[in-house]
Formats: structure tokens, sequence, C-alpha cells
């Protein structure tokens, strides 16, 4: 790898194709998203956001900032939670993702504090020290510069605020990672194909996970962007993990 390329999935593509490679994936699985996850996982996303809300510990009146947000299931939550005198960004950069997202909060009736942002984790339009909280959501291996998309994150936290990271990461036991490798690489493209008519953005979602930095070294990568207290909690046997830092006061 050079410093001129990146991975997109397995394979090797130059740094700038990476960005228009992801938006592809995202725009065709959009409409058919929720569905998926909800598929792929047996429900179980929802477990691993909501254990992501209780870490999160967002109060009334803050704002909250939700990067790769796509269909707004945290912004969602964080909505209830910040309340009126608070606020929601939800941030992403792919239109049909924010599109389906919108409409889906907007039909269930969650509007007034939440406001829409198409953005690139790496380049966050927003100001220095300005939310409360940042959550991104199974979005930073998507990303092509995830240390460049971390300092963006350390700088527009305000001192004190809390960054949260939920992503894939490495299962701990052998035996589990075998199954899952069995699972990601035959079934997941073929559910891709059967109810999103589209297997190769399937077979992107089984290989950028793999290619995903593992816990111990996101951690670092937490740490080296300046968050302090980095940590994070292993779910589901280390299939994802939620890591935690927090921007030194
Ligand atoms: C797997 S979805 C996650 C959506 C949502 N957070 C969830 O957990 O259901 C990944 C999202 O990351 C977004 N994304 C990819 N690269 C991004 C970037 N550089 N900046 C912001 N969002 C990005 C995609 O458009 C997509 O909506």
């Amino acid at each position: 790898m050079s410093e001129e390329t990146t991975h997109f999935g397995f394979k090797t593509v130059r740094r700038e194709e990476k960005a228009a490679k992801v938006a592809d994936v995202f725009h065709s699985v959009a409409a058919k998203y929720d569905l998926m996850n909800d598929l792929m996982s047996a429900g179980i996303h929802r477990l691993w956001k909501r254990v992501t809300i209780e870490f999160a510990g967002a109060r009334q009146g803050q704002t909250v900032l939700d990067i790769a947000g796509g269909t707004g299931d945290l912004t969602a939550k964080f909505s209830r939670l910040v309340g009126a005198d608070g606020a929601v960004i939800l941030a992403d950069i792919n239109a049909s993702m924010l599109q389906v997202g919108r409409d889906k909060l907007t039909d269930n009736g969650l509007v007034g504090n939440i406001h829409y942002l198409q953005a690139d984790a790496q380049y966050l339009p927003l100001p220095d020290h300005s939310v409360d909280l940042i959550t991104i959501a199974f979005g930073l291996r998507n990303v092509t510069d995830k240390a460049l998309a971390l300092a963006s994150m350390q700088r527009v936290l305000k001192p004190g605020g809390k960054l949260l990271v939920l992503e894939f990461s490495k299962p701990s036991n052998p035996l589990l990672a075998k199954v899952y490798d069995g699972y990601s690489f035959s079934l997941l493209p073929k559910l891709g194909q059967l109810i999103a008519g589209d297997a190769d953005s399937y077979q992107y979602l089984a290989e950028s996970i793999r290619m995903h930095p593992d816990q111990e070294t996101l951690k670092a990568m937490m740490a080296d962007a300046g968050f302090e207290r980095c940590d994070y909690q292993n779910m589901t046997g280390g299939i994802v993990a939620l890591h935690r830092g927090v921007k030194p006061a």
C-alpha cells in the first residue's frame, strides 16, 4: 500500500477513488438499508445501538452530532433525549441515505430539533468546540483517512465532550471468527442479491469489515487523535465494538 493508495474492501484503489466507490455502495443500498440491517443481524443491530445510546448519556439541551448517521436510528433516539432545547445533527456524505433518513424520521413525527447535513467525516463543516457528543455508527470503516476524520471530530467537540465509535471489529473467539467468516462471505452477498438486488455491495461490506482496524488499533488511533480515557466494549463476542474517548477538558 503506497501513500497514493488505500483499501476498498480487499481491493487496492487510488485514495481519490475510494469515496466514489463507497458512494455507489450506499446509493445502491439506501432504499433497502433498514430491511437488510434487520435481516443480516437478525435484529441485533438494534441492541448494539441501544447500548451505544446508554453509554452516550445524552441529556436535555445538548447538541449531538451523529456522523455517517444514514437512515437515522441513533438520531431518532437522541432527538427524544435532548428535547426541544437540544439539537441533533444527522450528518452523512451520501444524499440517498440522508433522504431515506429524513423521510423516515419525519414520518415518525421527529421534527424540530433535527438538522440534516451532507458532509464528509474528514472535513466536518462545523465550528470548533461546538458539539457535546459525537457518534459514528458503522461509518468509520468507510472513511478514506480515518485519522483525519478522528481529528476533525476532536476539533468540533467541546472540551470534555465524548466520542463513541460503534463499528464491526475482530471476534475474540477463533471458532466464532470462522463461523462469522463463512456467514459473511457466502451468505451475506446472496442475501444482498436477493433483497437489494446487489451482491457486490454486501461483498464490500464483508471485506471492509475484515480490513478495518481491530479493537486495540482503533483505540490507539483515538489516543493519537488527542482523545483521552480511550476504551472499548466488545459486543456479540467482538463482532462489534463500541469505542469511547473524551476530548480533554
Ligand atoms: C453502514 S451505514 C451506517 C448508517 C447508520 N449510522 C447506522 O448505524 O445504521 C454507513 C454510512 O456511512 C456513510 N459514510 C460513508 N463514508 C462517509 C464519510 N466519509 N463521511 C460521512 N459519512 C460517510 C454512508 O453514506 C452510510 O450512510
